[in-house]
């Protein structure tokens, strides 16, 4: 089986798929699933920039640095690049969709449709939200995490 390569992709890369690679990658070292692992932004906004200081301490909260992230944008490579393309919310998931080009064989979905019960559901933006807010990003995004890499190391 093709090792599986994920990315994950929210607006500006800076607060929740930097929290969602993150999660992943704790959870696939734990499960001992060889996988890569990336973020992206459907925006340029933040391109070359870490993550946001309340992404970065809610991280650190769970014992993982991601204060060596940099942002960047989704581009066209990566419907080659990856096999899966998680967007956190409905805009990121058409903006993705936009970009794909005919034929790639990247699996596009929403993140939260891993989560048995939060099918459809969007990752809420905490960007102009306080940090408590991240707290239930991270909530979310490791929900999702456990979720794929029990399927993924199903998948064998
Ligand atoms: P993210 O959050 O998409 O979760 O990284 C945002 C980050 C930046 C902006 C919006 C959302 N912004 O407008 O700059």
């Amino acid at each position: 089986m093709e090792k599986p390569a994920i990315l994950f992709v929210c607006l500006g890369n800076i607060c929740r798929s930097p929290l969602a690679e993150a999660a992943f990658r704790d959870a696939a070292e734990k499960a001992g699933l060889e996988a890569e692992a990336d973020s992206a932004g459907t925006a340029d906004y933040h391109v070359g920039s870490p993550p946001d200081p309340r992404s970065i301490e809610e991280a650190s909260k769970h014992g993982i640095d991601i204060s060596g992230y940099a942002g960047r944008q989704l581009a066209v490579e990566d419907f080659y690049r990856f096999t899966h393309i998680f967007a956190m919310d409905h805009q990121n998931l058409r903006n993705i969709e936009a970009l794909r080009p005919e034929g790639s064989r990247a699996h596009v979905s929403l993140l939260m449709d891993l989560v048995p019960g939060r099918e459809g559901a969007a990752i809420a933006d905490p960007y102009y939200d306080g940090e408590e807010q991240f707290e239930a990003t991270w909530e979310d995004v490791e929900a999702a995490a456990r979720a794929l890499v029990g399927r993924l190391a199903e998948r064998g």
